[in-house]
């Protein structure tokens, strides 16, 4: 097969074959197709579509570029969450404890940040010495250990998603149903669960900007995790402003700390609550979602969850002092405060713009080279519908680059708007498909 051919054949609008896609993922995947023309084919894909069978072969393709992991070795259920991505959105750090403190296994690979959005990984890293490349021996020793586990893509699980992914990233080629289905299905279905649930988001800050949108990557992801036998519930939630006030990474790991001790930060406490208690469900632990967040709460509340998750950063090499003690992590050289400039009520925020602030900070990767501050990011205070006057403050931002702190500032003051009559408030959880 040629490389050339297939991205012509995509770019005037025809299918490609199971084969084809395979061949472009493998050599892709070998690097004997060069990062220039896999870009061309994915642009091409993401301009043209996939339709449902070449969707379901590139899941196909990227799953098996690796393992598909057996965990039956380990007793007891094992289910994962996943997020199509937002801004501040940190629930996997919360949920993951809550749920192994209750007894259920959480085998998690996850992703680093994507396009305006965080990830996991980068999260994590932002805490001295925590290790995301731990090898499946090391894998499967920590999840029987500790009852969760949190890794990024490895050379043995979805390798394809991992290149693809950074690739994606830096080429404008995220916001496609069958690439987000893909990549987040590749690495689900490799890591060895039984069930899972899915935050599908929706907003200004998601990559799906409108909800029929959405509930389509929702039944496109549901589709994929039936065929393959998988357990599996999806949220259609609210991105139309940061979930929580923290973004960026170590910000991000200490608003989650906050939770885990029992602080009930708006939307990010429910959204997670209400996650771990979907998982609880999936895994058997309770029969219904109310009693799913009811058992969560509980983690909270007894310490267990905060205690499962110094037990999880230490197995997985991390430094626990700063969880212990995280005021005293070290803090960026600039900052500036950003203020309203009238009176009212918060009426629209501009979330993938917030996304972008964090980058400019330094939270995000430019291009696949950049290195990541991680303790650059956002104290987000605006809320939707919340009263304001002049000068109260949308946001302090953070960073050691002090043309970052200007760009971000700038971002930020044109990314919120005012009105003189309360807006209607969007519901957080809007849908949950099962
Ligand atoms: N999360 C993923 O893992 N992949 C995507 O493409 C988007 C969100």
């Amino acid at each position: 097969m040629n490389t050339v051919e297939l991205i012509k054949k995509k770019r005037d609008g025809k299918t490609l074959t199971n084969e084809e896609i395979s061949f472009l993922v493998e050599n892709y995947t070998k690097k004997k197709i060069p990062d220039y023309q896999f870009s061309a084919f994915l642009m091409a894909a993401f301009l043209k579509g996939l339709n449902k069978r070449e969707t379901s072969a590139l899941t196909n393709s990227m799953l098996y570029s690796g393992k598909v992991l057996d965990l039956s070795e380990i007793p007891g259920t094992k289910v994962d969450k996943h997020s199509t991505g937002g801004v501040g959105d940190k629930t996997s750090l919360i949920i993951a404890p809550v749920v192994a403190a209750a007894g259920i296994n959480v085998p998690m690979i996850s992703g680093r940040g994507l396009g305006h959005t965080g990830g996991t990984l980068d999260k994590l890293e932002s805490i001295p010495g925590f290790n995301v490349n731990l090898n499946l021996k090391k894998y499967k020793q920590n999840l029987k250990k500790t009852q969760a586990v949190l890794i990024g893509q490895t050379r043995d699980i979805a390798p394809a998603d991992k290149l693809i992914y950074s690739l994606r990233d830096v080429t404008a080629t995220v916001e496609s149903i069958p690439f987000i289905t893909a990549s987040i299905m590749s690495k689900k279905l490799a890591e060895g669960i039984d069930g899972l649930v899915l935050d599908v988001k929706t907003g200004s800050g998601a990559f799906m900007k409108k909800k029929s949108g959405a509930v389509a990557l929702a039944q496109s992801l549901i589709g994929t995790a039936k065929n393959f036998n998988k357990k599996v519930m999806a949220f259609i939630t609210d991105m139309n402003q940061p979930l929580g006030n923290y973004i960026g990474n170590w910000f991000e790991v200490y608003e989650s700390i906050k939770v885990l001790h029992g602080e009930k930060t708006g939307g990010l406490w429910e959204l997670s609550m209400n996650l771990s208690g979907a998982m609880l469900m999936l895994g058997k632990k309770v029969k219904s979602l109310k009693e799913g967040v009811e058992l969560s709460v509980e983690m909270i509340k007894s310490g267990k969850a905060f205690d499962k998750f110094l037990e999880i950063v230490e197995a997985q090499n991390g430094n626990t002092f700063y969880i212990k003690n995280p005021e005293k992590y070290p803090s960026s050289k600039f900052s500036q405060k950003i203020q309203f400039t009238q009176n009212g009520y918060v009426e629209k925020i501009d979330t993938y713009k917030i996304g972008i602030a964090a980058l400019e900070l330094g939270a995000g990767r430019k291009t696949k080279e950049d290195k990541i501050d991680p303790k650059a990011g956002i104290i987000f205070k605006a809320k939707l519908g919340n009263r304001v006057k002049k000068n109260d403050i949308i946001a302090e931002v953070f960073s050691d680059n002090e043309a970052g702190i200007e760009r971000a500032a700038g971002l930020i003051s044109g990314a919120v708007s005012v009105s003189k009559t309360k807006p209607p408030i969007p519901k957080l959880i809007k849908n949950v498909i099962d």
